[in-house]
């Protein structure tokens, strides 16, 4: 059976890097795609971020693409494009996002020899913290703002699981980052990761106050395999790591949870760049492999399409990068990889095994 993919492009430049994956992934893998909206385009339509139909699309797919979402535009509305996303996640259960972030042989503002071995993943709670909590508002009289920072311990719990399952098929560390000297959540999730560790012992598990993390990842990022951070300091910890790599254009991402698997890149919607054919495709073609391997257990291809695109990199790149390429140039690079590789490689068939995650 042909898989159904939900696209959803989004904001800015969403819609420009989305094209470039999913004609990446049509020229390896056969899929069906369901277009909905969501985000600014999903408001300017319906005037609600999230139409009960994008969630719809996506609960009947196996799996989804996003673009980005967001910009100036929607910005002083009473209801903002970020909430689609929040509630896209909430709405398909998905908890674990992962992230990751590995040296690409590009120039990147901290010095070679200190990224050449980064190679880390974020593995990100998306359901619990403070970008959930209730209660949050703002007074009547508007003089005030309040959100509330909640964690429980089985949010901690399963999302622990995930980062000790990765480490294992990576260098078999995870340093688990909060603010465990301040913040009450932050000591409910030591303790429970702690726990959780037991189960692990293969795999060697360390703390970081958030703050010391900031630093030590770039004063010396190889030390570092799996980062697990809750909602608020995982997604700004994901662009940090970004910085090592060279550009937030670069990274991929994978939702991951009970529900449709969501797959996107870990970049916004980069409103200055948006119509100008010119922002960079890899982190979307890199979620495409992610969602080949995740979503589809085509290992195999995910391989070919990192390869694709790291090959494409010694040639072309766009100028976040320091290169002049266009986004339409760097796919076009992509498929040429992409052409060869297919045919030199065999690639594994339907029997394959496949890769199990979660707890
Ligand atoms: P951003 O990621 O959109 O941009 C940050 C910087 O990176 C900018 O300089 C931008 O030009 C650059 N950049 C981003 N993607 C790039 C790409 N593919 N190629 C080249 N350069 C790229 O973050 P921001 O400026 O803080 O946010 C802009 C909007 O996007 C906001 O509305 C924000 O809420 C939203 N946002 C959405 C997502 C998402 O949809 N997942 C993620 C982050 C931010
Ligand atoms: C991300 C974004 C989102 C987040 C926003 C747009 C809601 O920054 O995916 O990294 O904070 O999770
Ligand atoms: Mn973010």
């Amino acid at each position: 059976m042909v898989p159904t993919v939900a696209v959803l492009r989004g904001d800015g430049v969403g819609p420009e890097v989305i094209d470039a994956a999913l004609s990446v992934l049509g020229a390896c893998f056969p899929v069906r795609v369901k277009d909905a909206l969501i985000g600014g385009a999903a408001i300017d339509a319906t005037g609600d971020p999230l139409p009960a139909e994008t969630l719809e699309v996506c609960r009947q797919s196996q799996a989804a693409l996003l673009g980005a979402v967001g910009g100036p535009k929607w910005e002083t509305g009473s209801v903002r494009p970020e909430s689609g996303l929040l509630r896209l996640r909430q709405g398909l259960g998905l908890y674990a996002n992962l992230r990751p972030a590995r040296y690409m042989g590009l120039v990147a503002p901290l010095r070679d020899g200190l990224v050449r071995h980064a190679n880390v993943l974020v593995v990100r709670d998306l359901a619990g913290g403070v970008y959930f909590g209730e209660p949050r508002g703002t007074s009547a009289d508007g003089s005030e703002a309040f959100d509330t920072w909640r964690q429980s311990v089985a949010q901690t719990e399963r999302i622990a699981h995930v980062a000790f399952r990765e480490a294992r098929r990576r260098r078999r560390r995870v340093t688990s980052v909060d603010k465990a000297n301040v913040l009450e959540s932050s000591r409910l999730w030591r303790r429970t990761v702690e726990k959780v560790a037991g189960e692990y012992p293969d795999v060697e598990l360390e703390h970081r106050y958030v703050d010391a993390m900031s630093f030590e990842m770039l004063q010396s990022p190889q030390r570092f395999d799996v980062i697990l951070a809750d909602n608020l300091f995982g997604d700004i910890l994901s662009d940090e790591a970004a910085a090592l790599v060279g550009s937030i254009g670069l990274l991929p991402s994978a939702s991951l949870g009970d529900g449709t698997p969501l797959f996107e890149p870990v970049h916004g919607a980069a409103p200055s760049l948006a119509g100008r054919g010119i922002a960079n495709p890899t982190g979307a073609l890199l979620s495409v492999a992610m969602m080949l391997e995740y979503a589809f257990k085509r290992p195999d291809l995910a391989r070919l399409v990192q390869t694709a695109v790291v090959g494409t990199l010694r040639e072309a790149r766009t100028p976040d990068i320091g290169g002049s390429a266009s986004t339409h140039e760097m796919t076009a690079l992509v498929h040429r990889h992409l052409g060869w590789l297919l045919h030199a490689e065999p690639t594994a068939d339907e029997t394959s095994v496949p890769y199990e995650w979660g707890v």
